[in-house]
């Protein structure tokens, strides 16, 4: 699983991307602000290196904890997918590993949407 992204250098490169789209990103830019960028950079690397199975241990809080007060929708879920859905493509993860990632993502909504 973890081959189709590029082992953990391509999956560094991954969620570089991917935080540098969405702070840049109008519709959510703004939740992103006043937290620490370095730290995300690294806890998100480590919850996508697990979970693709390519030998990292998550160090960063449970999902709910995280996103607690941050008041994210489900339209701000969408733009953040759409964002990873990009850093992916650029990356030429094949469509299926792509969406065997986000299926491992989903199911966390939950603890991340308030309202
Ligand atoms: C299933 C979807 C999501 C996953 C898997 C996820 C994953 C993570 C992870 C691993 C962290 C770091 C926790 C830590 O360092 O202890 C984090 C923090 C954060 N996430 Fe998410 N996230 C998701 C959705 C979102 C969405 C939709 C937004 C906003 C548009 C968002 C905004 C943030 C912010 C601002 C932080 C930093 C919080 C802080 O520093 O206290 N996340 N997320």
């Amino acid at each position: 699983m973890a081959e189709a992204f590029g082992g953990q250098a391509g999956i560094r490169r991954i969620v570089g991307r991917f935080v540098d789209l969405n702070i840049a990103d109008p519709r959510i830019a703004d939740i992103f602000k006043n937290h620490d960028m370095i730290r995300l950079r690294r806890t998100l690397f480590e919850q996508f290196c697990y979970l693709l199975d390519a030998g990292c241990t998550y160090s960063g809080r449970d999902m709910k904890s995280s996103h607690k007060g941050l008041g994210v929708t489900r339209g701000n879920m969408n733009a953040l997918v759409e964002n990873l859905q990009r850093a992916m493509r650029e990356s030429k993860v094949p469509f299926a590993a792509q969406n065997r990632l986000l299926a491992k993502l989903a199911p966390m909504d939950k603890d991340v949407v308030e309202r």
